[in-house]
């Protein structure tokens, strides 16, 4: 460990001094330290309050007590840094604030003269109340910056730069000082010292980002079903609420007749294909109502008390929350005419949301180029997320947990429609502005997470 870096203690770290002993608690762990040399509990008291530098703790502790006293102090600064407690700073520019255990604090070996420094592509700075922070999804810390100069560093730094040429034109910054920065960019990942490894080349920014966020591991922030807005807001309903006077009641399959009737299992997982070519006898209403029937009403409203109510569906659902919507787009469909409708999957019937219009008409040719430009769908059906209902609950992992619904979605259309002899294929973009201006929904309370084409077979 670089002995410049001011050390402290977590925020969240509670330091309770007794007799001959230090206890350090956090959350979810309490670890004694024995203190009998009077200088080491002095450095654990400056590590909460006052903090130093590793080498001024260091020269406390050995001035009064001894190398001995200073090895053993060490030992516990490493177990310490280990568990991510411990935060490093480089006074007055920037401090590093572990988020996981398991967390290495070390820098590489530098020639100054020569090595030139540029910012990770991963890198990324935002304001979070009131403070700047420098974030990476490769880094196991954050960085609060504290000073101007800091972020005017970090800008030059999407060049490549010398330890001189950095501190060239910012106010009273030392080239020493300049280095114990770079050495806390290094330590945390920030910088990109040598080429990408093969795997790490292939990661865009975004997903980078989306997948050590939405998974354990390299972040601190609380997972899963936190309730962190039940005091504050009220759930959205497990229905939609109408969003038209204008409803269609749909057919509704004779279960017991389709289980006498239905190819088995195995034949519709051995003849499921995605089929984008369609006849020009196109799909029914009664097939659409069937389909939508088979694979996403409601079948069941449970109430769960003082939290939430949810349902029962055909399809699997994280906490039987069930956030998304489906709207079908109707461009060619015998008995219903063409426009946008949404899917009541309690009452079984389609509400009209819209008439046809050029957003329609561009989420349809954008869904034909996905397609390879086999033939254009007789039905897109848009699958949405409700987020507010989903985020209500799940944290962290909520966004990743509503595409992994919609593959859930997915496949029980590719099913259903594989028994039906319909044609199916799904598609893996889409355009969720477009939906948003085609429908008059704000993008941020439910947007478009998914298109699945649909037409009659050839
Ligand atoms: C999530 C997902 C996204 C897909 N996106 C597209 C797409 O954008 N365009 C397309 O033509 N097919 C798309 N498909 C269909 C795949 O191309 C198809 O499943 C794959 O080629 C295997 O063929 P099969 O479904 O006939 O077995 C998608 C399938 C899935 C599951």
């Amino acid at each position: 460990m670089n002995s410049f870096f001011t050390l402290s203690l977590g925020k969240d770290i509670n330091l309770i001094a007794e007799d001959e002993k230090i206890i350090l608690q956090s959350n979810a762990l309490k670890l004694s330290f024995s203190a009998s040399q009077l200088r080491i509990k002095t450095a654990f008291n400056h590590l909460k309050n006052y903090p130093k530098t590793f080498s001024e703790l260091q020269e406390l502790v050995k001035e009064k007590n001894g190398q001995e006293a200073v090895e053993k102090f060490t030992s516990y600064i490493e177990k310490l840094t280990y568990l991510g407690w411990i935060c490093h700073s480089v006074f007055p520019l920037a401090t590093a604030i572990p988020m996981t255990g398991d967390y290495q604090f070390s820098c590489p070996e530098i020639d100054w003269q020569q090595q030139t420094f540029t910012l990770s592509r991963f890198a990324y700075l935002h304001q979070i109340e009131g403070q700047m922070l420098l974030e990476s999804p490769r880094s196991k810390a954050k960085i609060i910056l504290l000073d101007w100069r800091a972020t005017a560093l970090i800008g030059k730094l999407s060049q490549p730069q010398s330890c001189a040429s950095l501190a060239e034109e910012i106010p009273d910054l030392t080239e020493e000082l300049t280095q114990q920065f770079i050495s806390l960019l290094l330590a945390t990942k920030m910088l990109s010292l040598e080429a990408e490894n093969t795997h790490l080349i292939k990661w865009e920014f975004h997903d980078l980002l989306f997948h050590s966020r939405s998974r354990k591991g390299r972040h601190s922030n609380p997972v899963g079903g936190t309730y962190r807005f039940l005091e504050k807001m009220e759930p959205l309903p497990v229905v939609k609420p109408p969003m038209s006077e204008q409803v269609i009641q749909l057919y509704k399959p004779n279960l017991e007749e389709l289980a006498k009737t239905d190819i088995s299992l195995t034949q519709v997982l051995e003849s499921r294909r995605s089929i984008r070519e369609y006849n020009e006898n196109p799909i029914t209403v009664e097939q659409l109502g069937e389909l939508l029937y088979r694979c996403a009403r409601i079948k069941e409203v449970i109430d769960l008390k003082e939290k939430v109510q949810v349902s029962r569906r055909p399809y699997p659902g994280g906490g039987a929350i069930y956030e998304l919507e489906i709207y079908p787009a109707i461009n060619y469909c015998q008995g219903l005419e063409a426009a946008l409708y949404h899917y009541r999957p309690d009452a079984h019937e389609l509400e009209l949301v819209t008439q046809w219009n050029q957003g329609i008409e561009t989420l349809f040719t954008d869904a034909y180029n996905a397609s390879a430009q086999h033939g254009m769908p007789q039905i897109l059906l848009i699958i949405t997320a409700r987020f507010g209902r989903f985020f209500w609950k799940y944290q962290s992992m909520a966004y990743a947990a509503i595409l992994k619904h919609v593959g859930v979605m997915y496949q029980t259309l590719y099913l259903v429609t594989t028994a039906m002899k319909l044609a199916p294929c799904a598609l893996g973009s889409g355009n969720s502005d477009i939906f948003a201006k085609a429908t008059g929904i704000d993008y941020y309370e439910e947007s478009s997470v998914g298109e699945f084409m649909l037409g009659a077979i050839l």
